[in-house]
């Protein structure tokens, strides 16, 4: 049976790479999408959201609008990266379906009752600053609770971007993956950590981008080479990472990637390293009587090695329809 999942996005150019790997897989069963301010102010992910899921066909998944701000900063786009529009500035045009009436809370919340109620447990797959997540384990914990599994990118155990020490989705909004750390542990819903040491791993060139090129002309095929000539252009370089997607691939094959569980914080306070995560590779078997701190309670599956030939095949494969 398909794995019944629900993306959250701030789409995003590897946001829409994940978004085509869920929305196409087999293996996959996507049952909603929201959307939270994060790599763009809200408006924009909610519009390449949709013309993602309209390019792959997708017509039924529903997405929703949640949070334009994290719990409490005002909000920092990655505009300097993903394009002026957020999803690579390619021009495409307004897509014809529209969003869903519900607050991407409630969406979340009437997906992850419907698919318990059946007896499936649905897997968040967060991508984006945890807002939208937080603000669910708040409001309806007893919901947050029925979570099968929290599957989210964000983080690093040794590697950072939007500052020296932090991940951009947990520096956009660390009071967010405080809180859903907390509420895993409280309702005991098992949580794996796609960050930074493993999000490189995955590229794609630009020689496989002409061949997606040529697959069609405003598909997934189309949409994917164009996502992958943007960033290879912005970062001079023949090749780009497919990111947020690598995420999604985790969960289809899980065998490419190396986990450890470990206990991780978020760094709320720091002068410098506001939003780190602080993942514990110490070897716990030792003294910690003169640890002042303590064992982290969130045990998180970190994600620390990955092949990433592998997962950047089982994304191209699955555009192009290869099985
Ligand atoms: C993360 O931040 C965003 O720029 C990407 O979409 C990804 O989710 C990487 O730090
Ligand atoms: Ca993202």
């Amino acid at each position: 049976m398909a794995e019944p999942v629900i993306l959250d996005v701030d789409t995003g150019v590897d946001d829409a790479c994940a978004l085509l790997l869920a929305a196409l897989h087999p293996g996959l069963d996507l049952r909603a999408v929201t959307c939270v301010g994060g790599n763009a102010p809200l408006a924009d992910v909610v519009r390449n959201t949709l013309t993602v899921l309209e390019a792959c066909g997708a017509d039924t998944v529903p997405v929703a609008a949640g949070a334009s701000h994290p719990l409490l900063e005002r909000p920092v786009d990655a505009r300097h990266v993903h394009g002026d529009d957020g999803m690579a500035d390619l021009g495409w045009p307004a897509p014809r379906r529209s969003v869903d009436a519900r607050h991407a809370v409630e969406l979340l919340r009437e997906t992850i009752e419907a698919a318990a109620d059946a007896g499936a447990s649905v897997t968040v797959v967060p991508l984006a600053p945890m807002t939208n997540i937080a603000l669910l384990a708040r409001m309806y914990p007893e919901s947050f609770a029925r979570i099968g599994r929290i599957a989210f990118m964000g983080g690093g155990a040794m590697v950072s971007n939007a500052t020296a020490s932090a991940e951009f989705n947990v520096f956009h909004d660390p009071e967010a993956t405080a809180v859903v750390l907390d509420a895993s542990v409280d309702h005991e819903v098992p949580v794996t950590m796609y960050g930074l040491d493993v999000f490189y791993g995955p590229q794609v060139t630009l020689a496989e981008a002409d061949e997606l090129a040529a697959l069609d002309d405003h598909g997934p095929g189309a949409l994917a080479a164009g996502l992958v000539r943007f960033m290879s252009g912005r970062f001079r370089s023949d090749a780009m990472t497919i990111g947020d997607a690598g995420t999604v691939a985790m969960l289809i094959d899980p065998g490419a990637v190396r986990t450890e569980r470990l206990p991780v914080r978020v760094e709320l306070s720091g002068t410098w390293t506001r939003g780190r995560t602080i993942v514990d590779t110490r070897d716990w078997s030792g003294d910690m009587e003169h640890d002042p701190h303590g064992l982290a309670h969130a045990q998180v599956d970190v994600a620390l090695e990955i092949d990433g030939p592998r997962v950047a095949r089982l994304w191209l494969d699955t555009i192009k329809g290869v099985r």
